[in-house]
């Protein structure tokens, strides 16, 4: 199944069916995008932010097993060489799994930028990087950081770039200082943070919105509402707020070093949010972030 992409209205946006979304895909039963590279991208992944050393091995180890295909790392989280261990040790050939690093805040500037990439390519040790993305759009650095991930993706060292941290106003500057639209904006998005300006612009200029902190790292969980809903579906919290992302054509990371857990997230492919219920859940939105707001840094 293959639903097309068309223009987004402002208000028939919510469910893939409408086809008002990114090109989405069924495939070995999870819901797939298509990059503006061509390249297809899982929806749903896994977060290792603040996993180190075994824990970080055995979690994506796991998940891997469990059927994740999208590993979202960082140099920042300092554990890209388990990232990298645990990917060859599970089997799962290279090319089914999807493998974003970031460029750290420290690292930014043109050279600097370049140093990182290979430093991160020989931690991660795994032939090639399918995403490299700007983590923040750190001030001074920020075009020439950019810069250095265009000719990386013309020379084929990684498949695709974009940014974290993104929003309007910096996809707007970005416009005047890049020859590349990025592939995906990775930023902080959750019922509680409906950021639907974003969604409907980075549609509208073929970039791949991700939600990072998507579960509001338990926040929210027992918000009588979202109870209400998992109720009604006979799921978690945590599942009602990752199939809400997938069927706004988000893709959703989810961070998880727990076995039970990461079962949870990865078991959101066997029902469906009705159209009322997803408008309910959009209005769930009170702009609550849990990690800083990039506007602070505009
Ligand atoms: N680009 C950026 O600037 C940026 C910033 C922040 C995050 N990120 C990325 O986004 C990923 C996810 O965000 P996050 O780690 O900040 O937060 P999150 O995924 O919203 O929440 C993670 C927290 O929720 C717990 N959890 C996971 N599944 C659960 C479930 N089903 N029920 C109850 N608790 C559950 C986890 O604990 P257990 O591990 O014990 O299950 C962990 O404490 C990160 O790992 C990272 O890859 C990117």
């Amino acid at each position: 199944m293959a639903v097309r992409n068309s223009t987004p209205s402002a208000k028939n946006y919510w469910g893939w069916r409408s086809g008002n979304c990114p090109a989405l895909q069924l495939h070995m039963n999870q819901l797939y995008t298509v990059l503006n590279t061509g390249a297809r991208m899982p929806l749903l992944g896994l977060g290792v932010y603040d996993m180190y050393d075994r824990e970080a091995e055995d979690a994506v180890g796991r998940a891997l097993e469990i059927g994740y295909r999208l590993i979202d790392t960082a140099a920042m989280y300092k554990n890209e060489r388990e990232i990298g261990n645990a990917i060859r040790a599970s089997g799962v050939p290279r090319r089914d799994i999807f493998l974003t690093t970031k460029v750290a805040d420290a690292d930014q500037g043109y050279e600097a930028t370049l140093r990182a990439f290979e430093e991160s390519s020989r931690k991660l040790n795994c032939d090639y990087i399918d995403l490299y993305l700007v983590h923040w759009p750190i001030r001074a650095p920020l075009k020439d950081s950019w810069r250095a991930l265009e000719p990386l993706f013309a020379e084929k060292r990684v498949r695709a770039i974009g940014v974290a941290n993104y929003l309007v106003p910096f996809l707007t500057e970005l416009d005047t200082y890049s020859t590349i639209t990025p592939a995906l904006n990775q930023v902080e998005f959750s019922p509680y943070l409906f950021l639907e300006d974003l969604l409907l612009e980075c549609r509208r200029r073929t970039i791949q919105l991700q939600a990072y902190t998507p579960l509001v790292r338990g926040q929210r969980f027992s918000d009588p509402k979202l109870l209400r809903m998992a109720e009604k579906y006979g799921k978690t919290p945590a599942q009602i707020i990752l199939r809400w992302a997938l069927q706004l054509g988000v893709s959703t990371i989810p961070k998880s070093a727990n076995a039970e857990r990461l079962k949870e997230n990865f078991n959101v492919f066997d029902f469906q949010i009705g159209a009322d219920d997803m408008n309910a859940v959009n209005a769930f939105h009170e702009n609550f972030r849990v990690v800083d707001d990039p506007m602070g840094l505009l």
